[in-house]
């Protein structure tokens, strides 16, 4: 299996031409970490400190240290990493937080779970990020509705790649709005050569196994410019609690990480840089072969995708899937509904249509993406693409 011995170099790894291709990999990467692994795991058997151990100090300075963040606050997921600032920011019932409308189901949730109402915003097809002329829309049609106070924007970097952090803060600062990333599925990503989690004031990111630095479980983490505001998390995460752990000075959640979980991706973060050249290497000869075949997710000036996932737009997606899967190309449908076209979320579109969300919604198609897959893979994957469209 592992044809792959140099840990940090970039280039892609060799495997026999047959070898099966896998949507997302964890298990090479598991081989190369598991003695470090197995050694952090022992420690914390030692310490048993399984909640609020070392391991979470050192992964906080890790994540902050790496990406130029100001602090990192560990958290219990994704999820929680997106609805604690909210809390921290004191948004709740009657204020309103603008998200795309295409999306994981996540960031809808995490607004309303604050009590805020998700107002939904149409997505540039180019990017399938927030279109900020369509935001600007929407704060004006909150505006003149009148019963919502506009109070963030959390945009989404979807599949890896920043929203246009720069047009989106511009709006902001005019409005007097704070802006909250989901950063999710972004780390990795880069803005006018800042890594996510450095861009807006705060980012949430996501540690679940399969994001492009997952953990072996949930976890999470809000990377934040102020450290003031990184202070109110850590009360938060722990019940809303002070210093002394018990007394609630603050309305909070049990929105901690383990310990576990800090250790693994505080290990995992030592292949990061590796990994992520990997994924570019191997998402340049995804552009090069697909350019002008399909649509391809496209990056703006200044912006390199992390490529979490490597995402196309196709027609009849249901038969080019089906062409692949047949050819042992495994895709991914993220998503196949646009936010407002599930049930619990259905009220929320009521500030104006959401046409490339919708349209998002019939053609993405995720193609095999992760660092180890090889030149002749994706050479192989790109054949059965270009077969099937012909279909
Ligand atoms: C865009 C987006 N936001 C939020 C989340 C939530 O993360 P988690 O599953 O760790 O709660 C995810 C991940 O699943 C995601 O992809």
């Amino acid at each position: 299996m592992m044809a792959y011995s140099d840990r940090d170099s970039g280039q892609l790894i060799d495997l026999p031409a047959d070898a099966p291709i896998q949507l997302f990999d964890l298990k090479t990467q598991q081989a190369l970490i598991r003695p470090a692994l197995e050694k952090r795991w022992s420690d914390i058997l030692d310490h048993g400190r399984y909640i609020g151990g070392p391991e979470v100090e050192e992964c906080e300075r890790e994540l902050a240290e790496f990406t130029g963040a100001a602090d990192a606050v560990a958290v219990g997921s994704g999820t929680q990493a997106l609805v604690m600032p909210l809390l921290a920011m004191g948004v709740g019932a009657g204020d309103a937080v603008f998200i795309p409308g295409f999306t994981y189901n996540a960031t809808a949730n995490a607004v309303l779970l604050s009590g805020a109402f998700p107002v939904l915003v149409d997505i540039d097809p180019r990017t399938f990020n927030i279109d900020p002329s369509d935001l600007q829309r929407k704060i004006d049609a909150v505006k003149a509705a009148g019963d919502l106070t506009p109070r963030a924007i959390m945009p989404v970097d979807l599949y890896g790649l920043p929203a246009d952090y720069q047009a989106i803060q511009a709006v902001a600062d005019a409005c007097g709005l704070r802006v909250i990333a989901d950063g999710a599925q972004a780390f990795g990503g880069k803005d006018n050569g800042r890594w996510v989690g450095n861009i807006a004031e705060i980012t949430a990111t996501s540690f679940y196994p399969t994001k492009t630095l997952g953990g072996y479980g949930d976890g999470g983490a809000v990377l934040v410019q102020d450290a003031a505001f990184a202070d109110r998390l850590r009360s938060i995460r722990w019940h809303g609690t002070g210093d002394n752990r018990k007394e609630s000075v603050r309305v909070g959640i049990n929105g901690r990480c383990d310990s576990i979980q800090c250790a693994v991706v505080t290990e995992k973060l030592t292949l990061f840089k590796a990994e992520r050249l990997r994924r570019v290497a191997a998402a340049e000869i995804y552009d090069e072969r697909l350019g002008g075949l399909v649509e391809q997710q496209t990056a703006l000036d200044g912006q390199e995708n992390g490529y979490g996932l490597y995402t196309i737009r196709v027609q009849h997606r249901d038969r080019v899937r089906a062409a692949l899967s047949e050819a042992g190309v495994p895709t991914g449908v993220y998503y196949d509904m646009a936010i407002h076209e599930m049930p619990a979320f259905a009220h929320c579109a009521v500030f104006g249509p959401l046409p490339a969300c919708e349209a998002a919604a019939r053609e993405s198609l995720s193609l095999p993406m992760h660092p180890y897959l090889s030149e002749a893979q994706i050479h192989r994957v790109c054949d059965a693409l270009e077969i099937s469209l012909k279909g």
